[in-house]
């Protein structure tokens, strides 16, 4: 049995198997609904049914509330259709202009880059070229069915191999192997580009980058991509850890900063230690940029790290700084707690 879809306002439509969710057919059809997690974590797939009915599959709360689906919301990711149905949403533009492809990879390095981040390279087969947007990810397929998601940190204009920032989770599935049995050489497959976190070209507004640890992935995508674009956008680079050495890229921050006129860096550091001697900003990432750009209205953000850093940089810019909802562009951490629930 299959259902049809209909989305509003683009006025598109495509069929939905019994058992899939909304968004899975919309991307099997190349209909460019907004997502990040797929797995009702993140909140970025949310939209409103107007007409028909959903079930909605294990989710967490703080991405689709009771109060919130009672009135009609829904998160795509986890609603399996009842009846055919007409749904708003903000269609994203690009999105699927790149095929979803699965592919083997190999590893080359791995680099320790921080007590706990390494950064993982990956050598695609000779033959093949993964085409993708900056900000997007890839999804590991393991053994045993589960996935976990990561996003690519170099530019797609770089050819060769895939880069990707993976901090370490006492327990987790995957980067317990990374950490500790994984090697050069070992073949992981992968299943991207994915993900509708990327760089809206069709705007002139000076961004501000926001990262929280290894979500500076991403945003390094991001900016590399500017640079390859020889844009001159205004960008500022807020990037948040505990410690100094969350910065694991620093270096590279100060280097941008240096040779490209239209890039500010500001480091943020929340909990630093004596022995660190940290003389920087501190406090909460997102705080510093409500501190120094009071008026949003004019800008675009880009923010990638933890949910607790994205949700309350999206409250406080829209409420605080007059950001405009729809200029917060965002991709939230899934950790392996969220995924166990
Ligand atoms: S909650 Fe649906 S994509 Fe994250």
């Amino acid at each position: 049995m299959t259902f049809q879809i209909t989305v509003q306002p683009s006025g598109h439509q495509f069929s939905c198997e019994a058992d899939e969710t909304v968004l899975a057919a919309a991307i099997r059809a190349g209909v460019g609904l907004p997502y990040g997690c797929k797995n009702g974590a993140c909140g970025s797939c949310k939209g409103k049914i107007v007409a028909g009915t959903v079930e909605h599959k294990a989710h967490q709360q703080r991405a689709l509330t009771p109060e919130e689906e009672a009135a009609g919301s829904s998160l795509f990711c986890c609603a399996i259709p009842q009846a055919d149905l007409v749904i708003e949403a903000r269609e994203v533009a690009g999105s699927s202009d790149f095929p979803i492809r699965k592919m083997p990879s190999r590893v080359s390095a791995i680099d320790r880059v921080a007590p706990d981040v390494v950064v993982l390279t990956l050598q695609l087969p000779a033959t093949e070229r993964l085409q993708y947007r900056a900000g997007q990810y890839i999804e590991f397929m393991l053994r045993d069915g589960k996935r976990r998601s990561y996003s690519m940190a170099n530019a797609p204009e770089v050819d060769g191999p895939l880069t990707l920032h993976i901090r370490h989770m006492a327990g987790g599935l995957f980067t317990e192997q990374v950490f500790g049995t994984m090697k050069e050489r070992d073949i992981l497959r992968f299943e991207g580009p994915m993900g509708t976190f990327f760089l809206r070209e069709d705007s002139d507004k000076p961004i501000v980058l926001l990262a929280s640890g290894t979500g500076f992935a991403p945003i390094k995508a991001i900016v590399e991509h500017m640079i390859a674009l020889k844009s001159t956008r205004p960008m500022t680079l807020y990037w948040g850890g505990r410690r100094p050495q969350d910065l694991y890229m620093d270096a590279l921050c100060r280097q941008w900063e240096q040779s490209l006129p239209n890039f500010r860096y500001v480091p943020v550091v929340s909990a630093p230690l004596d022995e660190d001697g940290w003389q920087g900003r501190g406090g909460f990432v997102h705080r510093a940029v409500v501190d120094d750009l009071p008026d949003l209205s004019g800008y675009q953000v880009y923010a990638c790290g933890a949910p607790i850093v994205v949700d309350s940089a999206k409250r406080d810019f829209v409420q605080l700084c007059k950001l405009p909802e729809q200029e917060f562009y965002a991709d939230a951490f899934t950790t392996e707690a969220d995924l166990a629930k």
